[in-house]
């Protein structure tokens, strides 16, 4: 069992590089297993939702090549449709590939997906999406098989945008004999990229973006290359944990179009920031202000995958602020942890009142879920003393060695073994600070 200690209190400065989007390399792995070819994917993040993702690849009969941040998937000797309970188990995302296999492969049985429990997360819109494109789908509550023998694509109204049905929509889709469009698509850049690849392989889909996809079946995609978006969660978190602690970084190889949702809240918090070619320097000279309201809304509305690293942030606000979940029923469950630490937070079903305290202190405390882990990550960073962060497995589903990343920005943070009682032997990066070395 690891976990993440922090020594906290002390202004970040330095530059922080930011990986490749895990929302977007999930659903594009799926996607490779329709590719009767290789696929060269570079910005790839280390993930433990990525070595889930490939272990699925490799039972379906693919291969894969690691090397740095570029994995190469050979999907041609897929001969395989049934994906096991254990491996669908780890990770909500491995839904997509009920689309993918089944139209690949001609059918696909799988178990229901796992993932963070921040709602009830049912999967009826990609169910129904699925029989409008004409596959035969038998669900027992437990069970999905998947069948595309009459599958000829169609009209699909999705009832809510959804993330992972858009994408499993434009999966069955790619190879079907004829067109499919998608209307009240979801939005978020993750949906582009995964376009963009498939077009990249000779896919034709058009309006990836916007509300309104069309997809224009093919019969064949090829061998192709792309590079994976940034990921726009890891550099709000970044951006939440220089609020947090006070300081300056430099989120170099981010891509600020994508920040728009989240870059008025920031301002309003009263960061001083400055957007180049591809990079954003945030500046907190003081506690941040508190923020009337923040909303959570489907792309481009603000995340709700950075709420929780944002409400860490406003914990030492000065004023009250006032943030409301509704993409996920069951998504605040970080604020108990964060009071912890010394927050004052009222939760009221799916509002957090956030009442700014000056001080934080350190505590002993454990991950909910992926973004809730990093929120406590953020609130220790801002807090007095030293805090203990267990359940890190959770953090290391999204973000690759963010310990590695902080310490770069000069955060004195550690892994540590807690089996043997002593420090993991990691090589902390040089620091890239102007004030002097982390703390390693
Ligand atoms: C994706 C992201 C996740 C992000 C979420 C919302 C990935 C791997 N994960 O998750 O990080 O938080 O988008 O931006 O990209 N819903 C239904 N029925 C369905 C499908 C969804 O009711 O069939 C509901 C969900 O319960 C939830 C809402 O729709 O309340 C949003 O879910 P969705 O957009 O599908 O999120 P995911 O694709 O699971």
């Amino acid at each position: 069992m690891q976990y993440i200690q922090i020594n906290g209190g002390k202004a970040l400065d330095g530059d922080i590089n930011i990986h490749g989007a895990k929302n977007s390399v999930l659903p594009i792995l799926a996607a490779s297993v329709l590719i009767e070819g290789e696929s060269v994917l570079h910005n790839c993040p280390d993930l433990s939702d990525v070595t889930a993702c490939l272990k699925i690849i490799r039972s379906l009969g693919g291969s894969y090549i690691k090397s740095d941040s570029t994995l190469t998937v050979r999907a041609d000797t897929v001969n395989r449709s049934v994906i096991s309970k254990e491996l669908m188990e780890e990770m909500r995302s491995s839904i997509v590939f009920l689309g993918s296999v089944s139209a690949r492969c001609g059918s696909a049985c799988m178990y229901l997906p796992g993932g963070c429990k921040i709602g009830a997360r049912p999967i009826d819109l990609h169910l129904k999406a699925l029989k409008t494109l004409g596959y035969k789908i038998t669900f027992d509550g437990s069970n999905i098989c998947c069948e595309r023998a009459s599958a000829h694509g169609g009209n699909v109204t999705l009832a809510f945008p959804s993330v992972g049905a858009t994408e499993n929509i434009i999966l069955a889709s790619v190879l079907l004999d004829g067109k499919t469009t998608i209307v009240n698509a979801a939005r978020e850049p993750e949906i582009e990229d995964l376009a963009n690849y498939l077009n990249s392989a000779g896919a034709k889909i058009r309006g990836a973006g916007n509300t309104v996809i069309e997809i224009e079946g093919v019969s064949h995609l090829y061998s192709t290359e792309h590079t994976v978006i940034p990921d726009r969660i890891l550099a709000s978190t970044i951006m939440s944990a220089v609020a947090s602690a006070g300081g300056e970084a430099v989120l170099k190889n981010v891509s600020c179009t994508h920040l728009m949702p989240v870059l008025p809240v920031f301002d309003e918090m009263g960061a001083v920031m400055y957007a180049g070619k591809n990079e954003l320097k945030i500046r907190f000279n003081n506690r941040p202000k508190a923020v009337k309201s923040v909303t959570t809304g489907v792309y481009p509305s603000f995340p709700t995958d950075s709420q929780a690293p944002v409400m860490a942030a406003l914990c030492r606000a000065r004023g009250t602020s006032v943030i409301k979940e509704t993409i996920f029923e069951n998504r605040l469950r970080h604020a108990s942890e964060l009071m912890r630490f010394g927050a004052d937070i009222v939760v009221s079903e799916r509002t957090a009142i956030v009442s700014g305290v000056r001080h934080l202190h350190g505590a002993d405390v454990s991950c909910t879920d992926l973004r809730g882990g990093a929120a406590l990550v953020v609130a220790a960073l801002g807090a007095e003393g030293v805090s203990r962060i267990n359940k890190v497995h959770h953090i290391d589903r999204g973000y690759e060695n963010l310990e590695y990343l902080l310490a770069s920005a000069g955060a004195d943070i550690r892994r540590v073994n807690d089996e043997k009682e002593q420090q993991t032997k990691t090589e902390y990066p040089p620091c890239t600070s102007r004030r002097g070395n982390a703390k390693s």
